[in-house]
């Protein structure tokens, strides 16, 4: 990151979630490019960094977004994302979701299941539209990830089989309401091998291709998201390599691919800066309690995710620590076993790959207050969310009537 770390913290305080932009640019380049010539759009994961700054930087550089609520909807339409760019996905739509989508004329609406088909057909009847939809198959493999993160196995809640999902598009090319022109597989996320993504794309690639013989014509080849990052020392997957993985299964269909790559934009253009409160030793378990914690950022003590963890501008002896918040709960730690010289009062620690569901997952357990969020774009620094107070906290509750109460 192109500004200084210190002064960052001095101006803005922890704990501090700060992107670097310019490095979304590249990925976002990056992953464009990969496609080269081909008609693509990448529809950014707007549940990985909801940041409206973030989806407003994207927005501009021509992306589109993937939306799991009518909130990321809106957010996405307010950052400025086309509507025509705006994919509504999620295995739970409420009707007034469905209606708010519809009537946004979003690109397209992503089916989970055939009951929610009944749903949106009904609804876009009461609106006298014709609604554009893709379904979300579920190519049953393994894609070879965490479980939490895995989602394309047909033991998971997503999607709907290949046979059901032909019998939709059946029934939806008869409906005078429906419009199906995608399709749409996401196996799941922090993907590391490329076999996965190549068999998933084959076999829809297929259905597509069934469809075709019986006149359903699929305009929109929906891959889903997943690329994986490194955190550690994984090996990952190039762009170029993922995309022609995926063209050599799609040849011959004239289809525009559409992506929703989350992490992979944002996980490594983000890091959370947090400071050290104190040292403490129990037994001869060393501890460094700083002042961000498992509602900043979830993932360790969700899926015991690694972060590497770092000091700033510390020198001295290194020996293992565990990294952990104020939240009163064992499960709440940043990381574990992390080498670290001796800190003192006030030092900063950097967590890294923090960019991509950090910010998203956090909450406001044991009444504390969601960190500040910082752009870095061109060498400047940029608030793009206010640190939370105490009193954004209480609004919705100060606002009660309490007169039930004297
Ligand atoms: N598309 C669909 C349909 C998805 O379900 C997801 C992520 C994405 C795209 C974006 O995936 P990505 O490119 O970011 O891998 N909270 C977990 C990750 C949950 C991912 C859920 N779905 C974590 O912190 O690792």
């Amino acid at each position: 990151m192109s500004v200084d770390i210190q002064t960052l913290v001095e101006k803005y305080n922890t704990p501090l979630y700060v992107y670097d932009f310019n490095n979304i640019t590249n990925r976002y380049d990056e992953l464009k490019d990969a496609f080269g010539g081909k008609k693509s759009l990448v529809a950014y994961a707007v549940k990985s960094n909801s940041n409206l700054a973030v989806i407003r930087h994207l927005a501009n550089l021509g992306a589109g977004a993937d939306c799991v609520s009518i909130g990321e909807v809106r957010r996405a339409l307010q950052a400025g994302v086309k509507k025509y760019k705006i994919i509504f996905s999620g295995v739970g739509k409420k009707d007034s979701e469905i209606r708010e989508a519809l009537e946004e004329e979003i690109l397209l609406i992503n089916l989970e299941s055939e009951a929610e088909m009944k749903r949106v057909e009904m609804i876009a009847k009461e609106l006298n539209i014709e609604a554009r939809i893709s379904i979300r198959v579920n190519p049953n493999v393994d894609p070879k990830t965490h479980p939490y993160i895995s989602t394309g196995l047909h033991e998971n809640k997503f999607g709907v089989s290949l046979d059901s999902a032909k019998r939709m598009y059946i029934y939806a090319k008869k409906s005078d309401n429906l419009s199906p022109v995608g399709i749409h597989f996401h196996i799941g996320s922090q993907l590391t091998e490329l076999a996965p993504i190549r068999e998933a794309c084959g076999i829809v690639a297929d259905l597509v291709r069934s469809l075709d013989a019986i006149g359903i014509d699929i305009k929109f080849f929906d891959v889903g998201g997943g690329i994986g990052v490194v955190y550690d020392n994984e090996v990952t997957i190039a762009p170029a390599d993922y995309a022609a993985a995926i063209l050599s299964q799609i040849k011959g269909l004239d289809v525009t691919i559409l992506s929703e790559p989350g992490r992979y934009m944002m996980a490594n253009s983000g890091i959370f800066l947090t400071k050290v409160l104190y040292e403490k030793v129990n037994g001869d378990k060393r501890f460094v309690i700083v002042d961000g914690a498992m509602n900043d950022l979830l993932r360790p003590s969700l899926y015991n995710a690694y972060h590497k963890i770092e000091a700033v501008q510390k020198e001295g002896e290194k020996s293992k620590a565990d990294i952990v918040g104020p939240v009163c709960e064992s499960g709440d730690f940043l990381g574990k076993d992390v080498l670290l010289p001796l800190m003192e009062h006030n030092d900063i620690l950097v967590v890294h790959s923090a960019g991509a569901y950090g910010f998203t997952m956090s909450s406001n357990y044991n009444t504390r207050g969601r960190a500040a969020e910082v752009a870095v774009f061109d060498g400047e620094a940029h608030l793009i969310r206010e640190r939370e107070t105490f009193e954004d906290q209480i609004r919705l509750e100060a606002s009660c009537d309490t007169s039930w109460q004297n």
